[in-house]
């Protein structure tokens, strides 16, 4: 025990070094696994040197805490299915909100019994109370609200990615000046607990930040909720780097920066794929998204399109000399992935190159197609990314869209008008052949039309996306090309 109480900042070093090596590994598919494991070798290292050096620790409070805790995590991590990952994370972002808040809570209830305790009775144990409080008040001041702000706004973001009813987009011109007035209030009553300890301006400010969060997140559209995930990762990082002041634990500050700026780069990647800037993302109101995708709408579009079967696709396929397969939501979906593997290692066998060809925000979270391809064993060597691979589509003989629609819809550059104008997308649609599999002409998550199903290069092949792709795969093992 004394020697972890002696030690505790260098445990506390060496899980820093591991939090960073657990960024590192998981930036890459490759190495994420040994991410992830050194993520949960820091993360015990910090839990167990905290519970040793905390002073008059209630064991059965927190082993109980752990315990429970543990008990949802595993219970969660073993039930959830990828497609809803990201109002999962969303929902634990929340969590660390409220953590930030009832510590803030707490360490103002324990600094007010110090401070009844008396000035003598302080300056007898050695506490300087005037100097704490200035300090303290600050990092409070800063957790709760940024705390706050996170907790009501994750669960916000939680209830429209899960397309609750209680999650609705707000509009209109009330919404910007209420989120200014609020804002300025929570302010008001933050500087005003800042500088005078006044505990009805902390509760004034805690109340103001977490209606905030609510407003603030309430108008933004379905197509810009996975920024927002990751912005409000960004800022339970910072909620609790600043309460790491708060209980001076260098393992929270330093754990909370490490989360802090990843989820802000990763915002910023994100925004950068959407062709957005974080600013228009927050403040800029509904993109136009519907919650989640309907198979419902826009099947009352009248165009014309032509369809195909998986046998005519099957064939053209193992005649080609190059297929770039583009995934989407509807191949996690369907999961289809295990199917898609087979089909490419069937037409590589066949002398075809294929290739995979990945967009940024494809599915429903960042990384989520490369998640699904890793889990079927595709080779790394075969995703590419977007950039890698939009200048190779022109001399691309069969593109094969796997339940994508709005990462490949190509109003994104020639429409103006279209909410997702200005967003970079898989150019497929300058491929020779386009070969499409969804269920039916429905949209995606934006809600928008698609011109690619309608181009004259195009086959729409419907039907469930694992089933179609194993239909191809029995077609061209048939025709024994
Ligand atoms: P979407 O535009 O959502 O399109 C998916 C398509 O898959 C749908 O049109 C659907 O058509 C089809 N589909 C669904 N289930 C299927 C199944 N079992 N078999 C075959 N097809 C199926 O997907 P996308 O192109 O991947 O674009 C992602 C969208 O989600 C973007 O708008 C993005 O902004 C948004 N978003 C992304 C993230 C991240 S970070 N990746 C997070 C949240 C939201 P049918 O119904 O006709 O089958």
């Amino acid at each position: 025990m004394e020697f972890i109480r002696e030690y505790a900042d260098w445990f506390y070093l060496i899980g820093a070094v591991l939090f960073i090596l657990t960024l590192r590994g998981l930036s890459g598919p490759k190495t994420a696994i040994a991410g992830n494991r050194y993520g949960m070798i820091a993360m015990a290292i910090a839990v167990l040197t905290t519970f040793f050096v905390a002073d008059n620790p209630v064991i059965w409070m927190i082993v109980g805490a752990m315990v429970l805790g543990a008990v949802v995590g595993i219970a969660r991590a073993r039930t959830v299915p990828m497609t809803q990952m990201p109002e999962t994370v969303a929902l634990m972002h929340s969590l660390v909100g409220l953590a930030a808040v009832l510590i803030a809570i707490a360490a103002i209830i324990h600094n007010n019994k110090l401070v009844e305790l008396g000035p003598d009775l302080l300056a007898a144990n050695g506490v300087n109370f005037h100097e704490m409080s200035r300090v303290h008040l600050f990092e409070l001041f800063v957790g709760c609200f940024v705390g706050a702000i996170t907790f009501t706004a994750s669960v916000f973001a939680y209830g429209k990615l899960a397309a609750k009813k209680w999650a609705k987009t707000i509009s209109g011109a009330w919404v910007k000046p209420v989120q200014a007035l609020i804002f300025i209030a929570m302010l008001a009553a933050g500087i005003h607990f800042f500088l005078t300890g006044n505990m009805t301006s902390f509760w004034a400010m805690t109340a103001l930040a977490l209606a905030f969060g609510w407003v603030w997140i309430a108008p933004v559209g379905g197509g810009d909720m996975p920024v927002v995930v990751s912005l409000l990762n960004s800022f339970s990082g910072w909620a609790a780097a600043g309460i790491g002041f708060t209980l001076e634990n260098n393992m929270l500050i330093v754990a909370g920066s490490l989360v802090g700026s990843s989820g802000a780069i990763l915002s910023y990647i994100m925004c950068k794929a959407m062709n957005r800037s974080i600013i228009n993302v927050l403040f800029g109101g509904a993109m136009g998204g519907a919650a989640a995708p309907t198979a419902a709408a826009g099947a009352a579009v009248q165009r014309n399109y032509r369809s195909g079967s998986a046998d005519d696709a099957g064939f053209l396929m193992s005649n080609a000399d190059s297929v770039v397969i583009v995934p989407g939501y509807g191949m996690a979906q369907g999961r289809a992935q295990n199917a898609v593997k087979e089909l490419a290692n069937l037409l590589k066998e066949q002398g075809v190159t294929v290739r995979f060809a990945i967009h940024p925000v494809a599915g429903r979270m960042p990384g989520h197609m490369n998640v699904l391809l890793a889990e079927a064993d595709v080779p790394y060597e075969d995703i590419l990314e977007m950039d890698e691979i939009n200048s190779d589509f022109p001399a691309t003989d069969v593109v094969l869209v796997i339940g994508a629609n709005d990462v490949v819809n190509p109003a994104a550059k020639d429409d103006p008008n279209s909410p997702i104008y200005g967003m970079p997308i898989l150019e497929a649609h300058k491929a020779r052949t386009i070969m499409v599999i969804k269920r039916s002409m429905a949209t995606g998550y934006a809600g928008l039309d698609n011109d690619l199903f309608y181009n004259d290069k195009t086959m729409m092949i419907f039907g469930d996306a694992k089933k179609v792709v194993e239909d191809m795969t029995k077609a061209i093992n048939g025709t024994g090309h």
